[in-house]
């Protein structure tokens, strides 16, 4: 009765397009290739698919196992299942809160070079203000009214969605949204891959090359792809265990917490492959400012020089109207999971006392407070100094803050370092300690075999991931990622 008023994934392939959709997102349209181009390339993938294999795979069935146990949302899930790791739920709300507040502002930047390009399609000059790529960027993160309205719509867009509920809006919306992003995608890898030189960026991202050890070194090539990893799978922080909360005792968890993984991996290399050959193009044409390793800059900077110089004409635009609407569906895919993790803690607890759980009006009003945390993201120009942030220049440190030159040069920064820097990481390894120490993996076991026909088969595998590799593995990450934000130096 109580999960009815929850609500339940329709069928398991909605669950799968949801999730997909969770973990396809910003972190691998933008960070996944421009992680890639400043480590090495192929050094890099190598790295990353080994990680999702040996540490991405449990820690996606631990959290959908422990979801699934309990039918309730992250904060939910821990205090059921243990006293002493109560406190882990609030560690996911929060990620989950503040990385929603900034991927938001993100999001609406998709929204505004979207509606740019198809602007300049109707009449040139009018989308970007008549603005070379560079400049347009500047002057966007420190549009302080254009990033609110953005903003707010891109917010309203998936507080629209979630309200809907689990099968009749997460589930309605990336059925037919993630088939059509997969389709854009081909459709952008094809034009990438035709252009003149276009195997400069095919050959950096496949050819076998590992000079990227020597030359950056492997500990940071390695801790730059776990942090990759775990943000990309939307792990950490227990987004799938609210996901795997709506998922019917009928589905195969086992089989779920591969696929997941899989998809989102193909995403990203297919991602690399609409990115990397068109920047590779255009840097053998020797068009201006456009190369592999420029960091951050790559999504909103690089990429528009790609489509407006690079293809240019109707073309370009096109192709540019049609590669912001993509990387803008990936993301609302994406902040929908972050909301939904959110507002299940206040729905959950309704329906707890029996009540009927108002998801509207919940929805509305957690998406509101989110959307206000994030006007702050709206308003200091990426740390540019616009509201006394540090002045950093170029004012391009952004999302990942992995090329971070000023600690704390801006808001998104912060609410990066606090969520994908210490919580999600922090989350993913008590997860790990709670299954593998605590509770013992049967846990796991136990929930997979509820599934009639179905058993666990990689029993003594799943078991040394979350007794040691996942656990050992994700301190790593968090020593990482502490090291770049605070600039310690140790890697
Ligand atoms: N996986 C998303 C991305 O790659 O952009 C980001 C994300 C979504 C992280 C949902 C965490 C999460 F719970």
């Amino acid at each position: 009765m109580e999960q009815e008023k929850r609500g339940q994934w329709g069928s398991n392939f909605g669950f799968l397009m949801a999730a997909i959709g969770s973990a396809v997102g910003l972190g691998n349209i933008w960070g996944f290739p421009y992680k890639m181009g400043a480590n090495g390339g192929f050094a890099f993938l190598v790295v990353y698919l080994f990680l999702v294999v040996f540490v991405g795979f449990a820690i996606m069935l631990g959290e959908l196992a422990l979801g699934r146990k309990t039918g309730m949302g992250v904060v939910g899930t821990y205090k059921t299942l243990s006293k002493k790791f109560a406190w882990v739920g609030w560690i996911g709300f929060l990620s989950g809160f503040f990385i929603l507040s900034f991927y938001s502002v993100l999001g609406g930047y998709t929204l505004r070079y979207s509606l740019g390009f198809i602007l300049e399609l109707l009449s040139s000059g009018t989308g970007f203000g008549g603005m070379g790529s560079g400049e347009f960027f500047g002057s966007l993160i420190v549009s302080g009214g254009t990033n609110l309205l953005y903003h707010a719509i891109f917010m309203s867009l998936t507080i629209s969605i979630v309200m809907g509920g689990i099968s009749g809006g997460i589930e309605r919306f990336t059925k037919v949204a993630m088939p059509a992003l997969f389709i854009m995608l081909l459709i952008v890898i094809i034009r990438s891959l035709t252009l003149e030189g276009s195997m400069v960026g095919v050959e950096f991202m496949l050819a076998p090359n590992f000079s990227a050890f020597s030359e950056i070194g492997f500990m940071r090539v390695l801790k730059t792809a776990a942090g990759q990893m775990f943000f990309s799978l939307s792990l950490g922080m227990g987004c799938m265990i609210t996901y795997g909360s709506y998922l019917s005792k009928h589905e195969n968890l086992e089989k779920n917490a591969m696929i997941i993984p899989i998809a989102d991996s193909i995403f990203a290399i297919c991602a690399g492959l609409a990115v990397m050959p068109a920047v590779g193009a255009f840097m053998y044409q020797g068009v201006e400012g456009i190369s592999f390793g420029q960091g951050p800059g790559l999504l909103f900077v690089t990429l528009h020089q790609v489509f407006s110089v690079g293809m240019g004409g109707f073309v370009g635009n096109l192709f540019g109207f049609l590669f912001y609407f993509l990387v803008f569906i990936a993301a609302i895919t994406s902040a929908i999971s972050l909301l939904e993790v959110c507002a299940a803690f206040f729905i959950d607890r309704r329906v707890e006392k029996g009540l009927d759980p108002d998801r509207k009006k919940l929805t509305i009003v957690v998406g509101f407070i989110v959307f206000l945390v994030g006007v702050l993201v709206c308003l200091d120009g990426l740390g540019s100094g616009v509201a006394g942030g540090a002045a950093i220049d170029p004012p391009g440190v952004m999302f990942g803050m992995k090329d971070i030159r000023v600690a704390f040069g801006s808001w998104l920064d912060f609410y990066d370092m606090i969520a994908e820097g210490i919580f999600m990481p922090l989350g993913a390894i008590l997860m790990s300690v709670l299954i593998g120490w605590v509770l013992g993996t049967n846990v796991v076991k136990e929930e997979v075999e509820l599934t009639p026909d179905v058993q666990l088969k990689a029993y003594k595998f799943w078991e040394i991931c979350f007794k040691f590799i996942v656990p050992i593995g994700m301190c790593f990450v968090l020593m990482g990622q502490l090291d770049d934000f605070f600039g310690l130096g140790i890697f």
